[in-house]
């Protein structure tokens, strides 16, 4: 082994060419902060049509042959760049993207707005396998499949049976991040045979669950390393509460199975110096964040009054955020002396509803139903606190924006928000959000009207509350030595 690894990411989404959420950026940042460290890793990802056009892509593989059950499926590879920036200095490495019109030119990327499409397993098991044939086409054999989430699970199990037919991978190592354990990839059993994965596979400690075939399960078990993105989330996963069903998978992988707290990438999200804001600003000059403040706003519709305290909400609207308990609880929320800003693409019932409570609250409910990377980081940048209620969080990263951009997150205490937001404890010092348990209404409702009276009745202490969260640093590049560590630790 040498000292400088070959690590291929795959990934269903990157920041720039496809994003729904946080494994997005995930999937853009830890390449290039691995690839800082001096390694040699490359991204490989889906072309879906909704790929900006402005990347230059090369068409560096016509024809690709994928052996899949018992097909061959054609593909072609785009290669491209991804450009990034680490601690202010450039780093670019290649992205190779798999090109098949059937399964990727959709209107999105894993459903089409209402119903998860019928044949995802189909679709990602061919990206999974094409990952390895892109691999032997290009002659370059890494070190490390590094595959995340259910979509790319059977990377680890396509790369254990080709073990065992083809010399090249001998040494290959794969290691599984998992960054929401609820999103399994579930599919009849019909599939089974197209996925390749044969009948002895199909029991209950591999691929079995429930009469079903759950790709990540099975994915686990061939992993030679699983991770998840933040340790307190690791721990729920190995408890019947917080795993989503599969505790005693997670168990059996022993220490095989950790957690890895993400990054926040402050390149990209930094309040001195982020291009998206009306006015930049720093700890010791909170001037600028007043201006974000009242442009936030006006583009709100909402009175522009920089005393009364602005919470925001950016976020998938989806179950796992606690829309169904933070819901009945808007009214007594919306009584308080607060505006609410809300950005969320997603389910139809929650945008609804808040569309009705718009009609209901013109004066302090702004509400937008869409996805808008530009108002992300005015929403984080102008309010004072940001509510993340979340039913289960493996990490988030809105949290993490919002310490560095002096906005106090108010959060539930699960997974990587209670690894990362520290409750005001007296005796420990000023703490840097607001923090709950239960999830359910009352309890939402409570937190909220305690960060707001702190907001009226301790204005000091709030101050110290933003300095102490400014200060706070979650870096990639110490996120990016771990994962560098786990890959050391499996090639051993
Ligand atoms: P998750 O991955 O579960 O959605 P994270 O907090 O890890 O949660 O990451 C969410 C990412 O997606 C953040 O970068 C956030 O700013 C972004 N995001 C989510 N919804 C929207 C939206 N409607 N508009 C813009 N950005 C969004
Ligand atoms: C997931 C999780 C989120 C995490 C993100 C990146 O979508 O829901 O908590 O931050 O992936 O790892």
């Amino acid at each position: 082994m040498s000292e400088v690894l070959r690590i291929i990411f795959a990934s269903a989404e990157v920041d720039g060419f496809s994003k729904s959420g946080g494994l997005a950026d995930v999937a853009r940042a830890l390449p290039l902060h691995l690839k800082q460290l001096g390694h040699d890793v490359r991204i490989v990802t889906p072309f879906y049509r909704s790929i900006p056009e402005s990347h230059q892509t090369e068409t560096i593989i016509h024809e690709l042959g994928v052996p899949l059950g018992n097909e061959e499926i054609w593909c072609a590879v785009r290669q491209t760049e991804l450009t990034g920036s680490v601690d202010g200095k450039a780093v670019s490495l290649p992205v190779y993207l798999i090109e098949h019109e059937h399964y990727f030119f959709r209107r999105g990327y894993y459903d089409d707005g209402l119903h998860e499409y019928p044949d995802n397993a189909s679709r990602f098991a061919f990206f999974s396998k094409s990952v390895l044939q892109l691999c032997l086409a290009l002659e370059w054999i890494p070190d490390i499949f590094h595959a995340n989430d259910w979509h790319t699970a059977l990377l680890p199990f396509y790369l254990r049976q080709s073990q065992q037919a083809l010399a090249e991978f001998t040494k290959s190592r794969s290691v599984l991040t998992i960054h929401n354990a609820g999103y399994q990839g579930n599919a009849p059993v019909i599939f089974r045979n197209s996925l390749e994965i044969a009948p002895e596979y199909f029991v209950a400690e591999l691929f079995e669950d429930h009469g079903q075939l759950n790709l990540l399960k099975g994915g686990i078990h061939f992993a030679d390393q699983v991770n998840t993105v933040s340790s307190g989330y690791a721990e729920e996963m190995r408890t019947p509460l917080g795993s989503h069903g599969l505790h005693q998978t997670y168990l059996n992988k022993g220490r095989n199975f950790c957690g890895i707290l993400n990054g926040c990438d402050y390149d990209d999200w930094n309040p001195e110096t982020d291009s998206h804001l009306p006015a930049t600003y720093s700890a010791a000059d909170l001037n600028g964040k007043k201006a974000c403040k009242l442009e936030l706003q006006k583009i709100f519709g909402l009175p522009e009054l920089t005393d009364v305290p602005v919470i925001g909400m950016v976020s998938r609207l989806t179950g796992q955020k606690g829309f169904d308990y933070l819901l009945p609880a808007m009214q007594k929320i919306l009584a308080l002396k607060l505006q609410l800003v809300i950005l969320g693409s997603g389910e139809l019932w929650i945008a609804n509803s808040f569309d009705e409570l718009k009609q209901e609250y013109p004066q302090n409910l702004g509400w937008k139903n869409g996805y808008d990377n530009e108002l992300a980081h005015l929403i984080e940048a102008g309010s004072d606190m940001f509510l993340m209620p979340s039913l289960y969080e493996p990490c988030g990263l809105n949290q993490m924006y919002s310490l560095c951009y002096g906005t106090l997150p108010i959060v539930r205490r699960v997974g990587g928000l209670k690894d990362t937001v520290i409750q005001f404890d007296e005796a420990q010092g000023p703490g840097n959000g607001f923090i709950f348990d239960e999830p359910d209404s009352s309890a939402v409702f409570m937190v909220v009207d305690l960060a707001v009276r702190t907001y009226y009745q301790q204005p000091q202490h709030f101050g110290k509350m933003i300095n102490s969260a400014m200060q706070q640093r979650f870096t990639w590049k110490s996120a990016a030595e771990k994962y560098v560590d786990l890959y050391y630790k499996t090639l051993k």
